[in-house]
């Protein structure tokens, strides 16, 4: 049987790396098997650290403060990335702009909780529930140069209610990232 490895990068609370482990690590998918060998996470503070500890792979924490050049720290990044072989990066939350020498080296994807191309960038979600845009929704690119730049492969978005509240909004957001991440790494590597 074929053996995909995967590397998954997050910054924060881990809800979309915790939803992959449950979803894909360890599992077949048209004769292919998918594991999530590495986690990197840029901030020591991140709940999501014991989200991978409770799956059995204690993340790399590599603290971007520690490398005053950002070309530095994704150097050091990609080291480490190349060093497992893995056939796809998924960036879950990693709150970091990466240089070009990442993008060039890496082949990653990006959950991001917008319509993409609108809202690109931090805090989408309440910009978008500000914007009070009718449809509202998550997207998985390519991860680029440009910030949530890169092309688009998966999108789902759902009708927003009048006077909705924000956290209505935000869980509906997070289900649909919960639903087309995973789909979306099985497409890339299982097909
Ligand atoms: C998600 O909304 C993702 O789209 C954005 O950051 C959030 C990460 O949440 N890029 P979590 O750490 O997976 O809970």
């Amino acid at each position: 049987m074929v053996t995909k490895k995967i590397a998954v990068l997050f910054s924060g609370s881990g809800t979309n790396l915790e939803n992959l482990f449950l979803k894909i690590h360890d599992r077949v998918f048209n004769g292919t098997k998918i594991e999530i060998v590495l986690t990197i996470c840029n901030k020591e503070e991140a709940l999501g650290i014991a989200k991978s500890c409770k799956y059995g792979v204690e993340p790399v924490i590599l603290k971007h403060s520690d490398y005053p050049q950002r070309a530095d720290f994704d150097k050091k990044l990609v080291e480490i990335i190349k060093s497992y072989e893995i056939d796809l990066c998924v960036l879950a939350g990693f709150m970091r702009i990466l240089t070009p020498y990442f993008t060039r080296n890496v082949k990653a994807i990006n959950i991001h909780p917008s319509l993409l191309p609108l809202f690109k960038g931090a805090d989408a979600i309440r910009q978008s529930y500000v914007a009070k845009a009718k449809e509202a929704g998550a997207s998985v690119h390519f991860v680029n140069e440009e910030l949530d730049g890169g092309e688009v492969i998966a999108q789902k978005s759902f009708t927003c209610k009048e006077n909705m509240s924000y956290e209505e909004y935000e869980a509906n957001i997070h289900e649909i990232e919960y639903e087309i991440l995973p789909k979306t790494v099985i497409s890339i590597l299982s097909s």
